[in-house]
């Protein structure tokens, strides 16, 4: 099977299922720092009222989660260590005490995965995998208990046809408890990745031929012979077709609490140029920033948008994007030449209307003022990194959940 041989040849590349965290891996940065934080960020309110619901509840039991496409058990990880809120004096920040699982299982086709999945988790209590196909329907042994969130990350559903998800989803629904979460997580259709392969019709069902080439350096990618797999592109209206669909087959409700796109400028393939003749380092320049030790060389870190003639529905959100974008990086150079200058005010930042971006001004601003005299290279560990937060939360909050990101999410309440 084509995306099995894929994902076996990443693995066997070594750096898709390595734990090495940093610059150019499966777990850089951008996926830690950003990615991982978008989904925990929009997931946690949903999955605290699960959570309050359960804890009302006399004699009812912990969560459970099921992980479909669980990979190398990133979901599990993701799950566990997802944190609350909590003070600066407080130590212990996760949301999910270990006690307060019942089950964690995670499912994938991948033998290779599974095993990896084994080796880092298979010793925790209550975790369990298995070689599982979602394709024909949610995998269920008999009499299997229902679960709190089934959980998909990082594009696992644009695996699936139509079809495929018209069953998955009437399958979850029916097994859900009333209240249940289904975080899906698709391909987002008009990803600046590949806006070559942007098309008009909204009826045309669109696949991209995904290769993961993107964990090679930028010199070796011609020279190796990589299989590619089909993946379906994806907006909220597509799925919410679906959704319609499996809950009238389930006789539920299958109610969409949000959608949310994550990675508008700093999917995988930003940099690999296969699905847009514009490719930019900014993947690599925005983990970079969240690199202890290591300055960040800011022109690259701008957005070079190149709008797609035809498509202005698209283009308006992410040029608005860029444009906060680069002009938040243009400010921080400023603050910190003036720094330099060691000038007793520095600039205050240009007018703007665009509300994120008038808070990311005001915290680098604060950042460079509270850092004089402020221990170590406060460049790399400190400004950077708030730069890096900075960007983040304009992502976060200038995306409209309409299938502009690199990842299209879902988070779906089960009603009965
Ligand atoms: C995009 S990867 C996500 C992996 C992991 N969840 C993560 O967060 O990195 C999709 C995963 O789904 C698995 N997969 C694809 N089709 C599948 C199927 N029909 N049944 C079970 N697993 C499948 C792949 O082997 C792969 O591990």
């Amino acid at each position: 099977m084509d995306a099995d041989n894929a994902y076996l040849e990443a693995i066997r590349h070594g750096r898709y299922s390595e734990q090495v965290k940093g610059l150019r891996c499966k777990y850089d940065h951008v996926r830690t720092q950003f990615e991982d934080f978008i989904t925990t960020y929009y997931l946690r309110p949903y999955l605290e009222q699960v959570l309050k619901l359960k804890e009302s509840s006399p004699g009812s039991e912990g969560l459970r989660f099921y992980d479909l496409g669980c990979g190398t058990g990133d979901g599990y990880e993701l799950l566990s260590k997802m944190a609350r809120e909590a003070r600066l004096s407080q130590f212990d920040t996760r949301l999910i005490q270990e006690d307060m699982l019942d089950q964690y299982k995670g499912i994938d086709l991948s033998v290779e995965l599974l095993k990896e999945a084994e080796n880092l988790f298979g010793d925790y209590e209550h975790v369990d995998f298995c070689k599982r196909d979602f394709s024909n329907g949610l995998p269920l042994e008999e009499g299997e208990e229902p679960y709190d969130l089934y959980f998909t990350s990082y594009g696992t559903l644009s695996h699936c046809t139509n079809e495929e998800l018209e069953k998955l989803f009437t399958d979850m629904g029916k097994h859900a408890n009333n209240g249940s979460l289904i975080l899906a997580d698709f391909l987002g259709r008009y990803s600046y990745e590949w806006q070559n392969l942007w098309t008009k019709n909204p009826e045309e069902v669109t696949y991209m031929d995904y290769v993961i080439n993107y964990l090679y350096a930028e010199e070796d990618r011609d020279e190796v012979e990589l299989s590619s797999f089909p993946m379906r592109l994806m907006t909220p209206d597509e799925v919410m077709a679906i959704l319609d669909k499996a809950a009238r087959n389930a006789g539920v409700k299958l109610e969409v609490e949000r959608f949310f796109d994550r990675s508008l400028f700093v999917g995988r393939h930003i940099e690999t140029g296969t699905y847009n003749g514009n490719p930019q380092p900014l993947r690599l320049m925005v983990s970079s920033l969240f690199e202890r030790g290591l300055r960040t060389y800011f022109p690259d870190l701008k957005v070079d948008y190149k709008p797609r003639s035809g498509f202005d529905e698209f283009n308006a959100p992410l040029q608005v994007l860029a444009e906060s974008w680069n002009s938040l990086v243009d400010y921080t150079m400023t603050l910190m030449e003036h720094y330099d200058s060691n000038e007793e005010l520095l600039p205050y930042p240009p007018q703007t209307s665009v509300k994120p971006l008038e808070r990311a001004y005001r915290v680098m601003r604060q950042t460079l003022e509270g850092s004089k005299g402020l221990y170590g290279d406060i460049r790399a560990d400190l400004i950077e990194a708030q730069l890096g937060y900075a960007i983040r939360s304009l992502e976060m909050n200038l995306q409209q959940g309409k299938g502009l990101g690199h990842g299209l999410v879902g988070i779906i309440r089960v009603v009965k």
